[in-house]
């Protein structure tokens, strides 16, 4: 079964030096390392500088292609981008799960200083410059841990609605409430898919939707931070 690595760190924090390592110490055609900003340097225009959607569009499919494909034929794949944006990051582990391969995140931390000297030290095409690399920091990094939050388990799809079964199974401690006739309602009620729960008491499941709200707003907040 193959691995898919991914790396998650600030530029300059030292991603690809990381995954250059974990190539270099596997056996030749096991592991590939799959670079964005590589794929669009030998793709497109090398003039192509400030980024355009339609072509970060196509590099992003031809990037997830390559992984895909790589994973599919068991070899092991290791994408060094920032993945900083959890959305992002959770995506490539939905492949890795979606081809049947493993995965590995590996977090890269650097001193925001280091990050910041290094930049500045590398050639003018690859720098990132103070200002975005402060920037990523302040958004992704936890300030009391110097680390990125930990990453959620990619989603997986909700499985098909259960046709109602009664049978000697207990739900009497189980609430729901019906998104179509808004209201709370036993266990023995409406379709799984019409309804949020269960919730332990009818209280709880009464304020449903403020409970989802809160969590879709803090969802929202970490991945889009
Ligand atoms: N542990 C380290 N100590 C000192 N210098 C390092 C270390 N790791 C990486 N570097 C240097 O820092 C610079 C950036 O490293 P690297 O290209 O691996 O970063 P990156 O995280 O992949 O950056 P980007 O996100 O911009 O691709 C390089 O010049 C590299 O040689
Ligand atoms: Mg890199």
């Amino acid at each position: 079964m193959s691995t898919l690595y991914l790396t998650r760190g600030l530029p300059a924090s030292g991603k690809t030096t990381w995954a250059r390592a974990l190539v270099a110490s596997r056996r030749p055609g096991r592991i590939v390392r799959v670079n964005r900003d590589d794929l669009r340097r030998s793709m497109v225009d090398p003039d192509y500088a400030a980024p355009v959607d339609a072509v970060e569009r196509v590099i992003s499919a031809a990037e997830r292609l390559l992984v895909q494909g790589m994973l599919q034929d068991g070899v092991d794949v290791v994408v060094d981008a920032t993945n900083l944006r959890a959305t992002v990051a959770r995506g490539w582990l939905a492949l890795a799960e979606e081809c049947g391969a493993h995965w590995h995140v590996e977090d890269v931390v650097a001193d925001l200083e280091e990050c910041v000297r290094r930049d500045a030290a590398r050639p003018e095409r690859e720098r990132v410059g103070e200002e975005r690399l402060r920037d990523l920091h302040a958004r992704f990094v936890d300030p009391a841990t110097g680390r990125m939050p930990p990453l959620a388990p990619p989603r997986r799809p909700l499985p098909e609605a259960e046709p109602c079964q009664h049978g000697p199974v207990a739900h009497e401690n189980e609430w729901y409430f019906c998104l179509k006739h808004h209201q709370v309602e036993p266990w023995d009620g409406c379709r799984a898919a019409d309804r949020l729960g269960p919730y332990p008491d009818k209280e709880t499941a009464a304020h449903a939707l403020e409970i989802a709200e809160q969590r879709n707003k803090a969802a929202d907040e970490y991945d889009e931070s």
